[in-house]
């Protein structure tokens, strides 16, 4: 029936029509508070208007529904969609710190949360997941995704979608996926937003391709392009691309949106006048376009000339009337408008249990010296810091639905958790401190930046008084919220110098310091490490950071999160990744001693600060006793990899055990390793268990030059361990 029904309904729009399916503009909600401009509302009575986004709450989207429904020709129903990329009210740690939990259901659940509380406020469409792989953490736009690997890249944009989307994208408590931005957007050059990409195909294919890929098998319903250049064309007018690759080789059978104004900006790229960039994004295949209004305003005159298709207008509106029909919003257009759900599903109390427990699993513990964490709930413990009583920065980026009020900060979640055991006493000590144009920003969104007006030597005064008076410190320091995300690259990606002062400060009064830091993408902390006896990372952990900070402090929660971005000793070893190949002339030290005429720099190591994978734990893990089953592996064969991991500490925990692989010899250069397999496994002090992973040549596989993806035969090496430098080491052969 859904065929016949599309056809019908097709055969009965006039051009216009069709168009208004193709065009969705943005609401005004989050700017003005309004659910649509004036403008607004008559074009979709007029049926010039396919879906809207970013608009909140029942009422406002019955009433949109309602115009396009009853006042509408062909009272088809709109689309709402959202930015609803890491929780809606609810909202859990910043992509960058899910991703860092490595688990897998975790992350699952939190996609389900939040469609089962947006789907709940009306949103039956989020833009998400963003699975734009990364390696340059000057792009703010890190914090939004997974990192830089493609295959936990992968896995990931699985679970996401999974999570969103469930069994069934007509149930009321789903809602459809968009994986976004195709492609290559976290490759930007120079770490600039929007910046151009030129890649070589075989690295496109191998390592920034595949999350993308696993969204389309995974059925996302959409895909969002990008907004850069690709080998010299926009993504938004990219044929091969959208055409050629995502749905001839991969066949995707969803819709495409454009990212914002994509089609006009097209004019800046320099492809030509609004006309000639519409038809040219149309025919590369894209379906809808976002806020730029050049298919409404265009196409019919290009449909005129020749310069699309009747048939392509009508594939294109398909594909958003199908996307509709999957919803069920031509059975029931306020299927997802139900004010009683509104009232009990969003922002509850299991919710933010659930919330609670997955941000203290996102995070890592970057350095802890003579096992200075877990803290004890007793004494004096000095919080101090711009982000120890900063609610407005939890959340982190693109949460919009979310309510920075009603964050739990790190003041509040410490204060809670020792209830009258321990002495809490707090002190800014600085400022965020970026530079004005920034501060300028960042209140334009409507943040306020707690600037405190004091001399900066008064409030680093009060500071130290609370310093001597404490028994240890707890520094939060790092980015505000606003320092990553969109818009945001860094070319200095170290805590900002007012904040390192005070660190510097803290550290010489002799207490010991742990550094709660805060952050959107990988910092140079090289001075913290060496200066600071304890770090942990907590990213943006949503709204229950404060409490699972604390979790995480005084050790009702072991830490367990690994990085999924390398974090770089300097700005200067940027783009840095862990998957990198070995050149003609590797280093032959491994003391990172310089080497002349081999590949390496004068004034710092090759190697990160802190590696792909790592992350510490309370307590220790040993790996020992690796093996495979067997030495040659068969191409249609399979072969198990076992290790002995063991708790040896004094905390039970969980560990992330990760295997890596290194094809050696390949018809083009391979990586020194590649994640093919982890486990995040729970083991009781003492306990010990041996774990085991399958590998087949499916795994091996890689995409040759002529694109061909193949598993060569050949040697592989195998490492298992606790971080991508794991030392333990065996190999086998893949044979024919
Ligand atoms: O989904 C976002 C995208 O990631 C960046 N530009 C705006 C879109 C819609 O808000």
């Amino acid at each position: 029936p859904k065929k016949e029904f599309i056809d019908e309904l097709l055969s009965k729009m006039t051009l216009e029509e069709k168009l208004g399916q193709l065009n969705l503009p943005t609401s005004d909600d989050f700017t003005t508070g309004t659910a649509g401009s004036t403008g607004t509302a008559k074009k979709i009575e007029q049926g010039k208007v396919g879906g809207l986004f970013n608009i909140k709450s029942v009422k406002k989207i019955r009433e949109m529904q309602r115009l396009a429904v009853e006042k509408s020709r062909l009272h088809i129903p709109l689309i709402f969609g959202m930015d609803v990329i890491h929780g809606y009210e609810t909202v859990f740690p910043i992509p960058l710190g899910l991703s860092t939990s490595w688990d897998m259901p975790m992350i699952e659940k939190s996609a389900r949360i939040a469609a089962q509380e947006a789907t709940a406020d009306g949103i039956c469409w989020t833009f998400s997941p963003m699975v734009d792989i990364s390696r340059d953490p000057r792009w703010g736009r890190a914090s939004e995704g997974s990192g830089e690997d493609p295959f936990l890249g992968s896995r990931i944009a699985e679970a996401m979608i999974k999570g969103y989307q469930g069994s069934d994208l007509s149930a009321n408590n789903t809602m459809m996926a968009c994986v976004k931005h195709f492609a290559l957007y976290g490759a930007a050059e120079a770490g600039r937003d929007y910046n151009t990409t030129d890649m070589s195909l075989n690295r496109m294919y191998n390592e920034y391709f595949p999350p993308y890929k696993a969204g389309a098998d995974a059925g996302a319903g959409s895909f969002m392009v990008s907004f850069n250049d690709i080998n010299g064309i926009p993504a938004t007018g990219n044929k091969w691309l959208l055409t050629d690759v995502l749905r001839k080789q991969w066949g995707f059978k969803g819709f495409v949106v454009t990212d914002y104004t994509g089609i006009p900006e097209m004019i800046e790229h320099g492809m030509g006048d609004l006309q000639t960039v519409s038809a040219l994004s149309m025919n590369a295949g894209v379906e809808m376009d976002m806020v730029g209004e050049g298919f409404l305003g265009t196409l019919k005159k290009s449909l005129d000339e020749g310069k699309v298709t009747q048939k392509r207008i009508d594939d294109a509106v398909r594909l958003i009337l199908e996307a509709k029909y999957n919803l069920g919003l031509f059975k029931d257009p306020y299927l997802y408008c139900d004010e009683n759900r509104a009232k009990t599903e969003i922002f509850t109390a299991s919710n933010r249990k659930s919330a609670r427990e997955i941000a203290a699993a996102s995070m890592v513990l970057l350095k802890n010296d003579n096992q200075l964490l877990p803290l004890k709930k007793s004494g004096t413990i000095g919080l101090i810091g711009p982000l120890a009583d900063a609610m407005e920065n939890m959340n982190g980026t693109w949460s919009v639905a979310g309510d920075i009020t009603k964050a739990v900060s790190l003041r509040k979640g410490l204060e809670d958790a020792v209830g009258k055991n321990a002495k809490i006493l707090y002190a800014k000590g600085s400022n965020l401190d970026y530079n004005e144009t920034f501060e300028a920003n960042a209140t334009m969104f409507g943040k306020t930046l707690h600037r405190d007006s004091r001399s900066p030597e008064v409030i680093l005064k009060e500071a130290l008084d609370v310093a001597k008076q404490s028994d240890v410190i707890l520094a939060a320091i790092g980015e505000s919220a606003e320092l990553s995300g969109e818009s945001t690259s860094r070319t200095n990606i170290k805590i900002p110098q007012v904040q390192k002062d005070l660190l510097k400060a803290l550290i010489a009064t002799g207490k010991p310091v742990v550094v709660v830091l805060f952050t959107g993408r990988p910092l140079d902390l090289t001075d913290e490490d060496a200066s600071a006896p304890a770090i942990l990372n907590t990213w943006f952990a949503g709204t229950e950071a404060g409490n699972a900070i604390a979790d995480v402090l005084f050790g009702a929660v072991n830490p367990s999160g690994k990085l999924t971005m390398t974090f770089p000793r300097s700005i200067g070893q940027v783009p840095i990744f862990y998957s990198h190949k070995n050149t003609g002339r590797p280093l032959a030290n491994s003391e990172g001693k310089f080497e002349k005429f081999r590949s390496n720099y004068i004034d710092e190591r090759n190697e990160p600060l802190y590696a792909f994978g790592y992350g510490l734990s309370y307590t220790k893990f040993e790996y020992s006793n690796l093996k495979v089953s067997s030495d040659k592996l068969q191409q249609n064969g399979s072969i198990t990899v076992t290790v002995d991991l063991a708790n040896t500490g004094n905390y039970d925990g969980y560990e992330v055990a990760q295997l890596y692989t290194r094809d050696l010899v390949g018809s083009i250069s391979r990586p020194v390793r590649e994640l093919k397999g982890f486990q995040k496994v729970w083991l009781k002090k003492g306990e010990k268990k041996t774990l085991t992973f399958t590998l087949t040549a499916n795994d091996l596989k890689f995409y040759n030059n002529d694109l061909q993806f193949v598993a060569e035969p050949g040697d592989f090496e195998v490492y298992v361990g606790g971080d991508s430098n794991a030392k333990l080491q065996t190999k086998f052969e893949l044979v024919n």
